[in-house]
């Protein structure tokens, strides 16, 4: 039997999956690691953690069929800065994507006409470029150092093969590739003070990039390039071709738009990246989705609000804005912050609990529109994608039906399986092993009154502005 084994190096955990090739699944694990915060609005992780977490799960899942696993890929977490010296040895620990430290150098960025025309993108503090010139400016030793740069799971990969690879999807998000060309842009490498010779090479997501190193026993498997997160899900998910969309409620939340054509004007609210099918994607990433859901379970309530019964058809006048960590798309703002608004004393606990359903939605929704592109249905994934409350509030708000699918979890292995040749194609992978079910369909008399609602929500953004400033 030929096995395949799909890593997610996540921001709270690291998760593996071992699925034959008909996309059975035969095993899955997880290991848990530390964001380190060392200052307001930094957010760091220690690679260490990445690689010990990755081996766990990868001798874990192999255990008793090593010979007969065939490929690795892995989903990485996107935009973080890896620094590595001359010895291939970490520098600092890596500044994550939702870190917002380096906004004067994504004002610059901003600022300077070749960011977009060479990249197709705007830039935003939580990607890969602000955050190299930050270090530059912030940490000179440690940038002279520095021989290379890379993305959380291309460290990961090249720890585990010896290979210094990345794959189109990830590599966007750093904002140094010229995303329609497909080639490392050499005027954002010289904007940034490095050479294009210190990035990875590029392959496609489901391109071998050669053999694990042998200390890990799979003598017969190959490492296949992998993707980042999102468009990993979005394969998982069967979500591959222009029209298709998922959302995902993670630690993120995202809104993932498959395109046939580069499309470079929407860029400039939305990310503008390549998938993993060799074509392109559109994305709205807000940077709190599920992770509202935690704050407000764990750390107010001290108590999990499912076990509520919501009752409440929609919007009772409380909005939640989930700006907890600043926000990335629509607004670009790193100071922005969150808020509870239109309490009364009326207001009960279950309000609350809804809003804060209804205001992720609506932070989502935000993202579709401020990009001029719309949505005709969706797969949802993520950990919040589990809870019935909140896939109904989610088609409320956006008024279309939600999916929900098992396999999102193991897209990366789906990228390995058509890299070893099981399939020509991930559409011919996704067909035979995607199955999605309807989780949701919009009630067209709640969904008017979302948007009502989504009228509102669109105006405390801009009136609450003040607490930032
Ligand atoms: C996407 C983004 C997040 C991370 C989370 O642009 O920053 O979704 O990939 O892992």
């Amino acid at each position: 039997m030929n096995y395949y084994i799909g890593i997610d190096l996540g921001t709270s955990s690291c998760k593996g999956t071992v699925v034959d090739g008909e996309g059975n699944v035969y095993g899955s694990r997880s290991v848990k690691y530390d964001v380190h915060y060392p200052a307001p609005g930094y957010s760091e992780q220690d690679p260490a953690d990445w690689l010990s977490a990755a081996e766990t799960i990868l001798s874990g899942l192999s255990r008793g069929r090593e010979d007969e696993i065939k490929g690795v890929s892995i989903a990485g977490q996107m935009h973080g800065l890896v620094m590595l010296d001359e010895n291939g040895a970490v520098i600092r620990e890596a500044i994550l994507w939702n870190d917002g430290r380096s906004e004067k150098q994504t004002a610059y960025l901003n600022s300077i006409p070749e960011t977009f025309a060479e990249t197709g993108n705007t830039a935003f503090p939580g990607f890969t470029a602000p955050k190299i010139l930050w270090v530059a400016e912030n940490e000179p030793e440690n940038f002279a150092r520095c021989r290379r740069i890379c993305l959380p799971k291309d460290y990961l990969a090249y720890k585990l093969t010896g290979v210094f690879s990345t794959d189109y999807s990830d590599a966007a998000g750093m904002l140094l590739l010229d995303v329609e060309h497909k080639k490392w842009s050499e005027t954002m490498c010289r904007i940034c003070g490095i050479s294009p010779d210190m990035l990875p090479a590029l392959y496609e997501s489901c391109e071998v990039t050669g053999p694990l190193k042998p200390e890990y026993g799979l003598k017969n498997a190959v490492m296949c390039a992998g993707a980042g997160d999102n468009a990993a899900s979005a394969v998982g998910c069967g979500v591959l071709s222009d029209g298709d969309c998922s959302i995902s409620l993670g630690t993120s939340g995202t809104v993932f738009l498959p395109c046939d054509e580069f499309r470079p004007g929407a860029g400039k609210t939305l990310h503008n990246f390549c998938h993993s099918t060799g074509k392109y994607h559109l994305m709205g990433c807000i940077l709190s989705a599920a992770s509202c859901d935690d704050w407000w379970t764990k750390r107010i309530l001290h108590t999990d609000y499912d076990k509520f019964t919501l009752d409440k058809a929609a919007s009772t006048g409380v909005y939640f804005l989930p700006y907890l960590t600043g926000e990335r798309c629509p607004h670009n703002d790193v100071k922005a912050r969150g808020a509870f608004v239109g309490l009364s004393a009326e207001t009960t606990r279950q309000d609350m609990c809804l809003s804060l359903y209804e205001g992720v939605s609506y932070a989502l929704r935000d993202c579709i529109v401020s990009g001029g592109v719309s949505v005709k249905e969706a797969v949802l994934c993520g950990g919040g994608a589990k809870s019935p409350l909140w896939q109904t509030v989610v088609s409320n708000v956006l008024g279309v039906d939600i999916y929900v699918t098992d396999t999102e979890q193991f897209g990366a292995a789906m990228l390995a399986m058509v890299g070893c040749g099981e399939y020509k194609t991930l559409k011919e992978c996704a067909a035979s092993t995607v199955k999605k079910h309807l989780a949701a369909s919009p009630d067209p008399r709640v969904h008017e009154k979302y948007d009502k609602g989504f009228e509102v929500y669109k105006k405390l953004y801009p009136a609450l502005k003040v607490l930032s400033e």
